[in-house]
Formats: C-alpha cells, structure tokens, sequence
C-alpha cells in the first residue's frame, strides 16, 4: 500500500474521460476515506486554465453536491487536494515544468520516499511522446515507486497494439504499468471468480457435459451523439467486443487459478485466450442504427463522415479449443442504440434428457452486471397444486433485494484502488493483449477492407433489438428461446 506521501497526476485533465470518470472515481476514494492521507491530485492538459476553472470542469459530473451537505462539505475539502499545470505533450520543458510542480508539493512531505501515479486519459495520438516525456522528466528516483495507467484504444490491431505497447516498454515496466479495462472493476464481474470457485455446485456443471451456449451481451441505449469522430475510427468490435466482452469471456471460461495472485489469475486467462482460435467472418453479423422513432441514424451524427460503413453492431461466436469446452459457443454481441441499457452474461444449458420430459424449458444463468445487479438460475419446478404441470421459475440473487445496505462502487474507483495498491489482478496483462488482438484481427482487416471489399452492415432501427438476422444467428448455435411465461400442460408428459 502506498503510504502518505502520495501525487496522482491526471495527464489529460481537461478531456472526457477525466470529467465524467476519472475525477470522480478519485473523489469517491477520498470521501470514503480511502486514498492515502495528504495525497495530492495535480491535472495537466494543453488548456490554459486557472485554478477556479480548473476545479468547475473537473467536480462538474460529481453527483449529490446540491442535494447532500456532506458530499457538498467533502468536496470543497477534496479540491484544496487539487492543482493544475497547462502544458504540450511532445515537448520535454512542459514535463520540466510539471516536475518543479510535483517537487514543491512534495517538499512539504515528511520523508523523501515520494510516490507519483500518472494517469494517462489522453487519446492515442499523444501516448508515446508522453509515456517518454514523464520518464525522462517526471521519474522520481529516490525511492518511492512510479506506475503509469493507461486506457484503450491499445492501436488497431495486432501489428499497431504491438508498436504502440512496444514503445511504452521502452520505458515502462509492467510492474509499474497498469492497463485498465474497467470491466474488469465492475462488481459482479469481480463477482464471478467467487461465483465460480467458492461453490462446488457451480463447478460441477461449468463444461461443456452440461451447457449448450454463452452469451455476453452489451446493450446502450444511445447512439454516438457527437462520439462518432473517435467511434467510426474504431467500431463497435474495438469499443466493446475485443475488450470488456472477452475480458468477461476469459474469466468466465478460466481453469482455477493456483491463488488470487495477480500473475496466478492472468496466467490462466492467457491460456484461454491460446486456446481461442481467430474468428471467422461466418460467425459474424455486424449492424448500423438508422434514424426511427425521431431518434437520429448513425449517419445523421453530424461528427459520422459521410457514407460510413462503420459497424454499430456486432455479434461474433468464439470457440475454446480445450477439454472443457470444446464445441460450446461464446456468443458476443454488443450495439448501441438499441431498445435497452443491459450488460449480461446468459449460460444456456442443454435440454434434458428426453423421456418423461419433452420439449421442457432449459435452464438458464444469467449473471447481469448491469444495471442492478443480479444472479439467477432459470429452473423448472412443479406448478404449485393438485396438478402436476411444470413451470419455469428462477432462484433469484438480486443484490438491491438481498443486499440492502451494500454501496456497489463504480469500476474507476475499484480499478485506481487496486493500482494504488499495486494489485495488478483486474489490469491487463501485455501478453493477454496480444492474445485478444490476434483473435480479432483478421475480422476487422475483413471489415477495414484490408483484403476485399467492405462487408455493408445491416441496418436496425434506433431503439430496436439489433438486426433482424440476429434471432436466427443466435438460433445456429444452438440457443433456444424460452417462451415467456411458459406453462407446462400435464398432457405432455410422457
Ligand atoms: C467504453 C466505450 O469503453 O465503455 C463506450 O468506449 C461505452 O463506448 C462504455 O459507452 C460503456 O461503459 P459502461 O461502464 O457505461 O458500461
């Protein structure tokens, strides 16, 4: 644990991400009391800003400042933590600039052990020169540690993900380096390796003997609304699928990890990812949002170029070629604008054997990580009564019912947690990367273009399910729906 003597510094201080996540995310910590005594919070981007500013644009997404005084009284304390220094990325004097300011902060500390954390919300365009730049300027080097986090886009593809990790190693340890994937700070993603390895009922029937077919879904109900610039560079595969999807996908999948060392859990993610063959074009169905309902297309986002083929949809099928689960589909499907805000995971099993049961409901997992959180198992059991007819129910973890109390905290202040702490477990590794890049990069090299034409996506309307050829893609690996409120009349049994 890092101790009191703490400065995390937020590179790209004036954008997005840093507004809507990381700042709050870092005032969450420090009201729950959970960031190091005295540390220090210095934001520096391009903007010239004074301090005033500076403290309105980055406390502007903070939630419950009017409605509650304790949050109000805990903020004005959080902003005497904060600075800001303006200056370029590319050149070295700015980062001299930022380090005059890091040591007049830290001659006021007690010892002369200083910790630096910087994190990088910063688009892809300035990484390397600032990775270089903060080595070379901002490294402290009398004791203490320095870690960097970084954030996606990780490049394009494998060959561009290699250059662009490759440069940061110059430089940057994987020690020191923490990649955020924020899935991966999620509760009930951080859920699943409990769900999975602390009940002997899970385990038993966690194969391919037992389930027919995964799915992990991700749903937003909104478009790009003025994000297209950076979206239509990197489509929905890049957003959603070759991260936050097969991050969930490794975890689920993963043998037992020998402990809950960081480099014991990662080690058995990578093998899933070995086993994972790349991707077919078949076993993919890409989409684009047109305008319905009074809701704009795709196309009609003024920062869209005009006539993108940009996929804002996209279902694509692994397969893990290993004992456990050779032959079942991991369907991963992720769009925007579509009829609902949701992120699932839904494990089908396989029908019962036939006899005295035909055509019966399967059972079914569902793990929702979003939004309210919830676990539950899609059973069969006897309609209550004289009759005997079976009826799917479900046994039902819902955490807002059975855990009233529990404050879920955001993934951000999970995830900065965690690298405060230098526990590497929910951070991705180089080589995990790699991995997932190979798996994807023949089918985005298909839809770039690469090697033919572009594939066209099929048009769904705004707020709808996805595309019309989503039911029957998902029906060809072997995924049956459940009618709703299924009855099972007596007559039927055998
Ligand atoms: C980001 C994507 O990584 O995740 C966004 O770039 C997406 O497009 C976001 O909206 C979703 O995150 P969450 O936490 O809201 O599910």
């Amino acid at each position: 644990d890092l101790k009191d003597n703490t400065i995390i510094i937020v590179l790209g201080a004036s954008g997005d991400l840093a507004k809507k996540k990381t700042f709050p995310a870092l005032f969450g910590l420090y009201r729950q009391g959970f960031l190091p005594r005295d540390t220090k919070i210095v934001g520096y981007a391009r903007t010239k800003m004074d301090k005033a500013e500076f403290e309105k644009r980055t406390t502007s997404y903070i939630k419950g400042v009017d409605e509650n005084p304790e949050v109000a009284n805990s903020l004005e304390a959080f902003k005497q933590t904060l600075s800001y220094v303006a200056g370029g990325y590319e050149d070295g004097e700015s980062f001299d600039n930022l380090n005059a300011h890091l040591e007049s902060i830290e001659s006021h500390y007690q010892t002369k052990e200083c910790n630096r954390i910087f994190y990088l919300a910063l688009p892809p365009s300035v990484f390397i020169p600032v990775t270089k730049n903060i080595k070379e300027h901002c490294y402290v080097t009398k004791g203490g540690v320095n870690r960097i986090i970084i954030e996606k886009p990780f490049g394009k593809d494998l060959q561009s993900a290699r250059d662009l990790l490759g440069s940061v190693k110059q430089y940057w340890s994987e020690e020191e380096t923490f990649r955020i994937d924020h899935y991966l700070g999620k509760e009930m993603v951080k859920n699943l390796l409990v769900l999975r390895f602390a009940n002997v009922a899970m385990g038993a029937f966690w194969d391919k003997n037992s389930i027919s077919n995964v799915q992990i879904t991700f749903k937003e109900p909104f478009g790009t609304e003025g994000r297209g610039g950076y979206f239509d560079e990197f489509g929905i595969i890049r957003d959603i699928l070759q991260n936050h999807l097969l991050q969930v996908l490794t975890i689920l999948a993963m043998e037992r990890p020998v402990s809950f060392a960081a480099e014991d859990i990662r080690d058995e993610k990578v093998k899933v990812l070995r086993a994972i063959p790349p991707i077919e074009k078949e076993d993919t169905l890409l989409g684009q949002y047109v305008s319905a309902n009074g809701k704009p297309g795709y196309l009609d986002d003024d920062t869209v170029p005009p006539g993108s083929i940009c996929p804002t949809f996209a279902a694509t099928t692994l397969f893990i070629h290993n004992p456990r689960w050779e032959g079942v589909p991991f369907i991963l499907k992720a769009g925007k604008a579509l009829n609902e805000a949701k992120v699932e995971v839904r494990i089908q099993f396989k029908d019962v054997t036939q006899g005295i049961f035909k055509d019966i409901a399967r059972n079914e997992l569902v793990i929702r990580i979003q939004p309210s959180e919830a676990v539950y198992l899609k059973i069969n059991a006897k309609t209550p009564g004289l009759r005997t007819r079976a009826i799917p129910t479900e046994m039902d973890v819902t955490y807002k019912r059975r855990f009233t109390e529990a404050k879920i905290p955001e993934a951000y202040e999970s995830l900065i947690l965690d690298a405060l702490r230098g526990d590497h477990s929910n951070f991705v590794r180089h080589d995990e990367l790699d991995y997932a890049w190979k798996i994807f990069t023949p089918i985005l090299h298909w839809i770039d273009g690469k090697n033919g034409p572009r594939p066209r996506p099929s048009a769904y309307p705004y707020g709808s399910r996805g595309p019309k050829e989503l039911t029957a893609f998902i029906e060809k690996y072997g995924y049956k729906r459940l009618a709703d409120a299924y009855f099972w009349p007596v007559t039927n049994m055998a």
